[in-house]
């Protein structure tokens, strides 16, 4: 089989109703990066950081996958497929894919603040469970969201760039490529890749890789593309 790597951001979610974080009337518009998604914010305001990630994950049950995450999952049948994703909701394994690579982290865990990439300190959540400052991690110290903030090391990246050096075919959907080193994972992929881009205003495409771009929106672009992978086109 084929290997397929997809590489997603916030834009695969848009349809489902997640607020992406760049465009137009985006979460970074509503809510000041630094103090939200930073380590230094959640040092200096940690119950703000906190409740900022239990609202996140409270909106996770009102939303559902839509149909460019089912077509995703659906190319299991046909294709060796690894899902790449800097997006922190559940959505693409609520459609049902297997093989998925959390870049950023996921709002349904929580880990330690003095450790938190340390596997045996990740728990998941049970639903409706928020965290509290008081919590405590396993090793005693403050619960706290298992998310990726600005300034921290990312140390799903060496996995993640490991797939996307064996891929037969790279396919990036919704990402405004702004943040690294996400962003710069296009550069491991084979000479010989395929690589699309689904976005319907694609941005910061490396211009020195051939990238076929599909500039529609993630369900009707992964159609298309779901169509020509699988010979319907
Ligand atoms: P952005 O908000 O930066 O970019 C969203 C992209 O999705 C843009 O290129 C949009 O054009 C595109 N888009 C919007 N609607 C779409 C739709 N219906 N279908 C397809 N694409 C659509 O989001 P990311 O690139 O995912 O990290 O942001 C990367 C990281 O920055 C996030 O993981 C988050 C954020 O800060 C952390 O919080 C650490």
């Amino acid at each position: 089989m084929k290997k397929l790597v997809f590489l997603t951001g916030a834009g695969i979610s848009a349809e489902s109703g997640i607020t992406t974080f760049r465009d137009s009337g985006g979460l970074w518009e509503q809510y000041p990066v630094e103090a939200v998604a930073s380590i230094q914010g959640y040092y200096r305001d940690p119950a703000l950081v906190i409740q900022f990630y239990n609202e996140r994950r409270r909106q996770l049950k009102s939303v559902e996958p839509n149909k460019a995450h089912q077509l995703v999952a659906a190319l299991e049948k046909n294709y060796d497929v690894c899902v790449v994703t800097q997006n922190v909701d559940n959505l693409h394994e609520r459609a049902g894919s297997h093989r998925i690579i959390h870049l950023h982290g996921e709002l349904i865990k929580a880990t330690s603040t003095e450790n938190p990439n340390d596997p045996s300190q990740v728990v998941t959540l049970a639903d409706d469970e928020d965290i509290h400052i008081g919590d405590k991690a396993k090793d005693g110290s403050q619960l706290r969201p298992f998310i990726v903030w600005f300034g921290e090391a990312v140390p799903m990246i060496e996995p993640a760039a490991e797939a996307v050096s064996e891929a037969d075919i790279v396919v990036v959907i919704g990402t405004s490529l702004n943040v690294y080193p996400a962003a710069g994972l296009l550069g491991y992929a084979r000479r010989d890749a395929d690589i699309y881009l689904i976005d319907p205003s694609p941005n910061n495409v490396p211009g020195y890789l051939p990238v076929h771009i599909i500039a529609k929106k993630a369900t009707e672009g992964m159609q298309e593309l779901y169509d020509k992978l699988t010979c319907k086109g």
